[in-house]
């Protein structure tokens, strides 16, 4: 069995977390992973109102009995409220697993220490991490520069960020960026995380609530079709290399202030893709793992499947060890 110290604080059967994702990891998406054994987290800057967020977490409550968190972003563009206002309405809703995101979460620590949340703190450098278990994070969250959506600036891989946090941090470590299967599960395990993050991966499932020409794109897609945009804002992110990315690392090159990158990178565009299929205009947050992801299982056939080419892997490294 697949248990660590992440299955045992988060009261879930499996270490497999599906990322958070914006718009995306709705109840629609967040029970069935919770139903399947792993964890997943509504994204709180989705649901802009306090009854948005308390009326989908209800909805996700109805789907499952099962433990889910909610994401609250702390980078401040992104919350529409304070932090202290959602962090409110996950607590007066039930929910006892919040990952925080964007920032340090150290004017939140106790708040949610208070209310006896379980804290998981997601970062993109070793030094970040280190801060968050510092600050008493009972689960920090590390993303390689492999991962969908926004990496550290300074460009390092899962292989390295993973072993580096693990060694320097005290709570356990969950490690994103690149994860697809049960072979990089191990991976991740032998490298001294405890759990996994992946993202991508669940994009190319059955509930997953984007259009289906989405996950036709994933799985047509290969290892080098994305491309890290906005890094000259300082705010890197890893989307599906487009004609539109294009323009907008050609913006980029050309040193184009943010006014003039705005229409293009404003997530407003990109929702067209999502919900409609058409991704010519827009940017899509994906991962080098859409080079490995190849179907579009149902999420507990995809998380029984790594599960169990987990448990294969580890016997694979065992007899090869011992033979
Ligand atoms: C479409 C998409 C949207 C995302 N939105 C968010 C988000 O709102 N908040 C967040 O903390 N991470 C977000 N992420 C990052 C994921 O939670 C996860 O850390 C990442 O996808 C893991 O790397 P992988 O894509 O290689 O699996 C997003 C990723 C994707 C692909």
């Amino acid at each position: 069995m697949l248990q660590t110290k992440i299955t045992e604080l988060l009261g879930i059967k499996y270490p497999i977390q599906c990322g958070t994702m914006m718009r995306i990891t709705t109840a629609q998406l967040v029970a069935p992973v919770a139903n399947a054994g792993g964890l997943c987290c509504l994204p709180s800057a989705a649901f802009p109102t306090s009854e948005e967020l308390k009326d989908e977490i209800k909805k996700t409550l109805d789907m499952t009995d099962q433990p889910f968190g909610v994401n609250v972003s702390l980078f401040p563009a992104l919350t529409p409220r304070s932090p202290e206002q959602v962090l409110d309405d996950i607590i007066q809703s039930g929910v006892k697993i919040v990952e925080t995101a964007g920032r340090s979460p150290a004017p939140y620590r106790e708040q949610i220490q208070g209310a006896g949340l379980i804290h998981i703190h997601k970062v993109a450098r070793v030094r970040d991490a280190i801060k968050a278990d510092k600050l008493g994070a009972d689960i920090v969250s590390i993303v390689g520069t492999e991962c969908g959506g926004h990496p550290s600036m300074e460009g390092v891989t899962s292989l390295i960020l993973i072993p580096k946090a693990a060694k320097e941090i005290n709570a356990p470590l969950i490690a994103g960026g690149g994860f697809c299967d049960g072979g990089s599960v191990v991976a991740a395990l032998a490298l001294g995380a405890e759990g996994v993050n992946l993202g991508t991966r669940f994009l190319s499932t059955k509930e997953c609530p984007v259009h289906d020409n989405v996950k036709k794109r994933i799985t047509d897609s290969g290892e080098a079709d994305t491309v890290l945009v906005m890094q000259s804002l300082q705010n890197p992110s890893r989307v599906l290399r487009t004609p539109w990315t294009e323009k907008i690392l050609e913006l980029e090159n050309k040193g184009a202030s943010l006014e003039e990158l705005m229409p293009y990178v404003s997530g407003a565009v990109s929702t067209q893709g999502w919900d409609e299929g058409i991704m010519e205009e827009g940017m899509y947050a994906m991962g080098q793992i859409i080079g490995l992801i190849n179907d579009v299982p149902t999420v507990a056939e995809l998380i029984e499947r790594i599960v169990k080419e987990a448990l294969e892997a580890m016997d694979n490294v065992n007899r090869l060890v011992n033979t």
